[in-house]
Formats: C-alpha cells, structure tokens, sequence
C-alpha cells in the first residue's frame, strides 16, 4: 500500500467506499435462484384459481387471480396501494416498449399510485368479467420464493417490476379478498418472462392445479411431489400462436398472449367426435382453435363439438350400465355414481383423448378429470357448452388440469403435459412447502 500513502485521504476514502458497496452488494446478489415458485389455491366459490404475491415497500402479500392466460400483473391502485418504491416509468421509455403500451397519460388529479403525468397508459382486463378499464404502467419492487424443484427456499427481489395499475370498478367477479391478476399468458412483461428476465434463466413454467393448494414453477425443474416424485417424461407438443388478442380491449395487430395447442381429433375410447375440422384451426381473424385457461373452472366446447361430444360419451356411458339421471347446471350429461366403479385415476368411465399433432401424442383425460361430484350419488361429464359463436372451439378449463402437471416452454415454444399424476401416485396438493432456507 506504499503507493496510496501518496494518494489524497478523500480519495482513498472514497476508494474505499466504493469497493466496499461493490463487495456489498455482491454479497446481496451473489444467491442465484434456478426457478422460483408461487404457490396458487383453488377458491372454492369462484372455483378460480389465486396466488399471492409479495410487492411494494414494505413488502405486503398481494392476493391475485392466476390466469394462465393474460398478459400482464395488473393490481387496483385506488385502495390501499402504498409503498415508498412504487414509480412511474416515462412515455416511450424502454420499459414502456417493453409493456406495449402506444399511449401516454394525463391524470387530473392529484398525484398517487396509478395517476401519474407523463407515463404510458395500459388497458387492465378482467379476463373472468371481460371488463376492462384504462390505467397506467408502473414499476415496483417484488419478491417471490425461490426453489431448488422439492421445497422452497429463499425470498429473492425483483426491484423494478413492471406491472399495470387498474382501478376498484374491475375487481367485480373475482375471488374475495384479491385485488388483481396475475398474468402467466407469453407477453414480455408477463410474470414468466419478467422472472426469466431478473434471474437469466429460460423462459419457460409449470403448473399443476389442484382443488386446494397447487404450484407453479418458474425456470427450471425438477419439479419435485411428496414422497419425493420427479415429475418428468412430459409429452409435448407446438405452441400455437393466435394472431389476433383475445383479450376485451387491446392495441390493433396484437397477438394473444393465450395459449393455444393444436388439437386435431376428440375421441371416447376409441371413438372420434365427428367436428368440421374448421372449428378446430385458428382462422386469420382469431377465432377458432384450442387453448388453455385457468380462468374458465371447466372445458368449454363450442355447441356443435359439445353435442356431439356428450351425446357419444352418453351412448359409451350407458353401454356399461351407467345410469343418467336428470342434468345439474351448468353440465348437460349427469350420472347415478351407483354402477360406477371407482379406480385410482378416478371414476371408471369412458376415457376422454385429445389428439395433439401426431396420433401418438394423446392427452388421456380420466374420471378424476373428466367427472364433477354434484351431489353423494350423482357426478356430472364436467364439460359445458359454449354456444354457437364461440371464439375459440375449445377452452380447456381448470377442472381438466387439476393434478396434472402442465409445462410452457416458451423458448422453445413447446407445451408439455404429464396427464394426471393421480397415475403416477401423487397429485398437485403434494408439493412440500416447508421451507428450507
Ligand atoms: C398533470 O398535469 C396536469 C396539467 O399540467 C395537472 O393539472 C395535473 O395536476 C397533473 N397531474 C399529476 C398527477 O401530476
Ligand atoms: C432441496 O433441498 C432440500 C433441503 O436441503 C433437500 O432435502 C432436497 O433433496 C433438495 N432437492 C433437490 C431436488 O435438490
Ligand atoms: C373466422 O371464423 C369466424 C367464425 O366462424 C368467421 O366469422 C370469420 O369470417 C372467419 N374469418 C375468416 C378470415 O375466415
Ligand atoms: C348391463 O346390464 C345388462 C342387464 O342387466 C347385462 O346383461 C350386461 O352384461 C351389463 N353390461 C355391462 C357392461 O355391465
Ligand atoms: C418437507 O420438507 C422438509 C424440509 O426438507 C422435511 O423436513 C419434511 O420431512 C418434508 N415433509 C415430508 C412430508 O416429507
């Protein structure tokens, strides 16, 4: 050190303090989580699915609907936002590109989370009501769990994440006590690709629903169940884009964040639906195809593949002594439990198959998936109709992926599915939360 006796003592100094913030912080970011987790519980009177996020300073729980569907977080802004690090990103900023936002705000009155001047306007959507509001794009801190694929491990921060301010009067019709949305669906700012985005590693998710308290994974597996399962071997299958935005309000010439697969038969058994192969493709104006939504509680076929659909599985069902009875609302096929067997995948009924874009790769729904209990005696074909202009052909719902273990690779633009675990012996509730940071 003979030579920094010679250097000013307020430079050294500063020296100092600089490479004592340079180790401190290092110190701070030297944990690199592989994949984070969030956990997500079935609302039992909505029957949608929510999650809780940790935001703002200081950090409070956000409780949000999850939708594998749109596009970004968006949070009300009028009660109870109140942090020290919410701000607000400029008009045409990066961050503003990177959200998509083609507006620039004005608000009239005073300042406070969600009325900011000179920030990027964004469209919040409640995907479950279809009611969407104007609001403005706005960045905060977020902290969420990290995984090593079996147990959680440490909280790890997201110090600028961008999210979208919407307002009191589009919370109607979600779950009680949550306060917004949280986006899973393939744009930039959608929680897998801002995740992805922090922590470099792949863009890509897995979900497994449950009816009580389920997960999802963000980054890389394993993906890990009681009493120490790995779920792997997923059979995939292309990611499909829709060109056109299926959400209530959105930019001219945006794609869907949705996602779509490329289903190209139904079968019972052995079985196929007769269904005009043109519902079944995605037209140029959006409409058609298949994709998949945690907001819709069930399947939702478009009525001629519904009828056709039921009236099949209804004809299988009473082939094996399956006794209907009277319809429960919202399903239209109902059955007597009392000749029902019951085996581990579920109620031993006609296996319902979703052929994907080979013959080989087959998407097996069973009795655990494809019967609802209505009643003790009396379950229901969990699958409702979506009437004669439906958007897309087929939405497949939340009861249809409850203890199955779905993938997004949204890099490599791939969906992969595992078909329900309840065969593998374990379900979507088995994930060990205790934490072990
Ligand atoms: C935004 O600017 C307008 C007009 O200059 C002003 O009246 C208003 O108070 C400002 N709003 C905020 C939130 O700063
Ligand atoms: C995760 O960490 C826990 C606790 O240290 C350990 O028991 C488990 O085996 C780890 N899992 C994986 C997949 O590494
Ligand atoms: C796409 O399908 C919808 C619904 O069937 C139809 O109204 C629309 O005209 C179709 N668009 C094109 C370009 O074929
Ligand atoms: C259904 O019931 C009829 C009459 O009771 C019986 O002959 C038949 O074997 C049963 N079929 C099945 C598949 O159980
Ligand atoms: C869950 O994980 C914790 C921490 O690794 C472990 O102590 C506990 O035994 C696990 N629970 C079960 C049911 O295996």
């Amino acid at each position: 050190m003979a030579s920094s006796s010679s250097s000013s003592p307020i430079i050294l100094s500063a020296i100092l303090l600089f490479i004592f913030s340079l180790s401190s912080s290092s110190a701070k970011t030297s944990f690199r989580p592989k994949a984070l987790i969030l956990p997500i519980t079935k609302d039992p009177s909505t029957l949608q699915y929510t999650t809780v996020i940790k935001q703002r300073t200081p950090l409070v729980p956000v409780s949000v609907v999850f939708d594998l569907g749109g596009r970004d977080l968006w949070v009300d802004c009028d009660k109870g936002y109140v942090s020290s690090s919410y701000h607000s990103p400029r008009c045409n900023s990066a961050v503003c590109s990177r959200a998509g936002s083609t507006s620039c705000g004005t608000c009239f009155s005073p300042p406070k989370p969600g009325c900011s001047n000179n920030t990027c306007g964004s469209i919040p959507d409640n995907t479950v009501t279809g009611w969407a509001t104007s609001g403005e794009y706005a960045l905060d801190v977020v902290s969420i769990q990290s995984t090593n694929g079996s147990n959680p491990g440490r909280f790890v921060k997201i110090p600028s994440f961008i999210f979208s301010c919407g307002s009191d009067n589009i919370l109607k019709g979600l779950a009680k006590g949550t306060v917004g949305m949280a986006a899973m669906g393939r744009h930039n700012i959608g929680l897998p690709s801002q995740f992805a985005a922090a922590f470099s590693f792949k863009r890509k998710f897995a979900v497994c629903l449950t009816s009580g308290k389920g997960v999802a994974f963000f980054g890389n597996g394993p993906y890990v169940f009681l009493p120490g399962i790995p779920i792997s071997r997923l059979q995939t299958t292309p990611l499909l884009i829709n060109p056109v935005s299926t959400a209530s309000a959105f930019s001219q010439g945006e794609k869907s964040p949705e996602y779509f697969i490329g289903v190209t038969a139904i079968k019972i058994v052995e079985k196929t639906i007769p269904i005009s192969p043109r519902l079944l493709k995605i037209n140029s104006t959006g409409f058609g195809g298949t994709k998949i939504s945690s907001v819709n509680p069930y399947t939702v076929m478009e009525s001629s593949i519904y009828k056709a659909f039921t009236s099949e599985f209804v004809r299988q069902a009473a082939a094996r002594n399956i006794t209907r009875v009277a319809s429960v609302k919202p399903f239209g096929a109902c059955f007597s439990t009392q000749n029902v067997g019951v085996t581990r995948v579920g109620y031993a009924v006609p296996e319902i198959q979703l052929v994907l874009h080979s013959k080989d790769v087959v998407w097996r729904i069973f009795g655990g998936n494809s019967m609802v209990s209505v009643r003790d005696d009396v379950i229901c074909l969990g699958f409702v109709d979506g009437g004669v202009n439906a958007r897309t052909s087929v939405v497949i719902g939340g009861f249809q992926l409850e203890d199955n273990l779905v993938e997004f690779d949204l890099a490599s633009n791939r969906f992969g599915f595992s078909s329900t675990l309840l065969g593998r012996r374990t379900n979507c509730a088995n994930f060990n939360f205790t934490s072990t940071a």
